[in-house]
């Protein structure tokens, strides 16, 4: 019986809070293991999107907005806002949302090994992802960053941006519906200390520790 090449099923998880160096990860992971990307972020970004594009209280059912949930909408330019960081955590919160989004991340998953980033991807997602990572950061360190991809300006928008991720995570880890918590067996990598490059090359060890054939 011929089995799949390793590569086609391979799956790293890639978790943590707001800033600490996901995306930048699951994309160096993504380019140099020849994988898929997913930022699962966009999906619940996108149907709060939808949902304040149609005037619902993102705090409202929106389930349907996430079954259904065009796979165009996750390239709209408009999903990085403070409104929608705010309306994302309160849709992700929503078990139906959660439901409705799991099989397309599943899928994506499947079609070809994936590398995902988000919150719930080892613990939820994918319980079997070959190899999970969970990215910390000290707070501080998260809020600056995230100010300055917003373009860093000036006035009280440091402690603004400090005080709102404060919130979310607190919203994302206190949550019913899959919490953001590390899954047992994640690897936990600090990235306080560590410049994007050195986490990256951190995890390539890792990753090719588990799969010598990579
Ligand atoms: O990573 P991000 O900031 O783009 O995520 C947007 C929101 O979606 C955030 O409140 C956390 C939530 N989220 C989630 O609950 N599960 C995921 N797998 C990804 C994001």
């Amino acid at each position: 019986m011929q089995t799949a090449p390793a590569q086609s099923r391979l799956i790293i998880a890639v978790d943590g809070p707001a800033a600490a160096g996901k995306g930048t990860l699951a994309r160096g992971l993504a380019e140099a293991l020849d994988l898929p990307y997913l930022d699962t972020g966009l999906l619940y970004r996108a149907v709060a999107r939808r949902m304040l594009d149609a005037g619902h209280d993102p705090q409202s059912d929106a389930e349907a907005a996430a079954r259904a949930l065009p796979a165009s909408d996750l390239e709209r330019a408009d999903l990085r806002t403070p409104e929608v960081d705010r309306a994302a955590s309160q849709v992700a919160g929503q078990p139906g949302v959660r439901a409705a989004l799991l099989d397309f991340q599943r899928r994506f998953g499947h079609a070809r090994g994936a590398v995902l980033d988000g919150r719930d991807i080892g613990t939820v997602v994918f319980p079997d992802a070959t190899v999970k990572f969970f990215l910390t950061a000290s707070l501080a360190r998260r809020a600056e960053r995230r100010w300055l991809q917003q373009g860093g300006q000036a006035g009280d928008a440091l402690s603004r941006t400090r005080r709102e991720l404060a919130a979310r995570d607190a919203a994302d880890a206190a949550r019913a519906a899959a919490p953001l918590r590390p899954a047992a067996d994640a690897i936990a990598i600090d990235t306080d200390r560590l410049d994007a490059p050195a986490v990256l090359a951190e995890a390539l060890r890792i990753v090719r520790q588990r799969l010598p054939q990579t």
